[in-house]
């Protein structure tokens, strides 16, 4: 008896107290023996014989039971910590992207001018003579074109210098009214500190029918997207010569290092230089076959803008894709 019911407390899994539960409790299992035993006991005795056996199930019973409770919530925590998830685990970080501060000084200046309804077009970058020089009054052998150091093609096309060719893809495709800004990527043989090989610019170009477009209608628009841009600067704008426009000019912000005070950034003249613009010349028009018309133009860089908004004193470095760069603009 004893010896059964060490059997069971010390059955190592369910699956041998299942073989000693068949061996005890089975039809042909010990018990059973033991109670088909009970016809040969003579009749005195047979009352506390049974009495005995009865005890003996009983016992080995509550023994079996008690194992096997205890077996299965061994085998059930097992399982549960071999499941385990530990919920109080930092997880991997994920390191989140962001806008390349270019991109983001970008979307910043298209959403100011998509705001007042100008609409957003595009040209190609590989681009030829005319829409890039010819038709904004740039002849060949004018000297503006020095200005400009082009990346010219062994066919005679070239990449883009400026934005200003979307200004004319534009006229010549559409009629007046026209209010649009183009934004894009440009070319120039140049690579300093403030000047790479490709830049981005964001053209503006507004015409109407008659007379109605004036130098006050861009002196506003350009003074309250500038507000928008830098906050409450100083907006100033300084005679200057581009072909495409008559009279031009150059728009500078008072400089918001120093407030106007003279700085290095601002080579301490007090005012940053961030736009070129006027009112579009008449040979313009003349070479999209546009009469009695009126409009204004400006075109900025992009770079420019992105380098003065988060003080980034090398433009070099936006195109070098160096991480440690890119992660101060998460
Ligand atoms: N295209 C000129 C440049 O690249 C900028 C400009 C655009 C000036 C439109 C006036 C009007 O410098």
């Amino acid at each position: 008896m004893e010896d059964l019911k060490h059997r069971i407390t010390a059955a190592a899994d369910l699956a041998e107290l299942e073989k000693i539960r068949i061996e005890i409790f089975g039809k042909k299992g010990i018990l059973a023996s033991r109670f088909a035993k009970l016809k040969e006991i003579p009749g005195p005795e047979k009352k506390a014989y049974a009495e005995g056996l009865n005890r003996q199930k009983e016992e080995l019973t509550q023994a079996f039971e008690a194992r096997k409770a205890a077996l299965e919530r061994e085998a059930l925590e097992r399982q549960m910590a071999a499941e385990a998830l530990d919920v109080s685990l930092y997880g991997k970080l994920h390191l989140k992207g962001a806008l390349h501060p270019v991109r983001e000084t970008m979307d910043r200046i298209v959403e100011y001018f998509t705001a007042l309804n100008f609409a957003v077009e595009s040209g190609p970058m590989v681009e030829d003579d005319f829409h890039n020089f010819e038709a904004l009054n740039l002849p060949k052998h004018h000297p503006a074109r020095d200005m400009q150091d082009t990346f010219y093609f062994a066919d005679g096309t070239l990449l883009r210098t400026h934005t200003s060719p979307v200004q004319i893809r534009t006229m010549m495709r559409s009629k007046p009214p026209i209010r649009i800004i183009a934004p894009g990527a440009v070319f120039r043989r140049d690579y300093d500190l403030t000047h790479t090989p490709m830049f981005h610019q964001v053209e503006g170009l507004v015409v109407e029918e008659g007379d109605s477009v004036s130098f006050a209608n861009l002196k506003w628009i350009l003074t309250d997207f500038l507000r928008h841009m830098f906050g409450e600067v100083e907006v100033r704008f300084r005679p200057s010569f581009f072909p495409f426009t008559e009279p031009s000019a150059e728009v500078d912000i008072s400089c918001i290092f120093c407030k106007g005070e003279g700085c290095r950034v601002c080579s301490r003249t007090g005012w940053l230089e961030v736009l070129g613009c006027g009112v579009v010349d008449p040979n313009v028009f003349e070479a999209v076959g546009y009469k009695n018309v009126s409009g204004y133009a400006f075109g900025l860089g992009v770079e420019r803008f992105a380098m003065l908004l988060h003080r980034i004193p090398d433009l070099r470095s936006l195109f070098e894709g160096d991480i440690r760069l890119l992660e101060q603009f998460r």
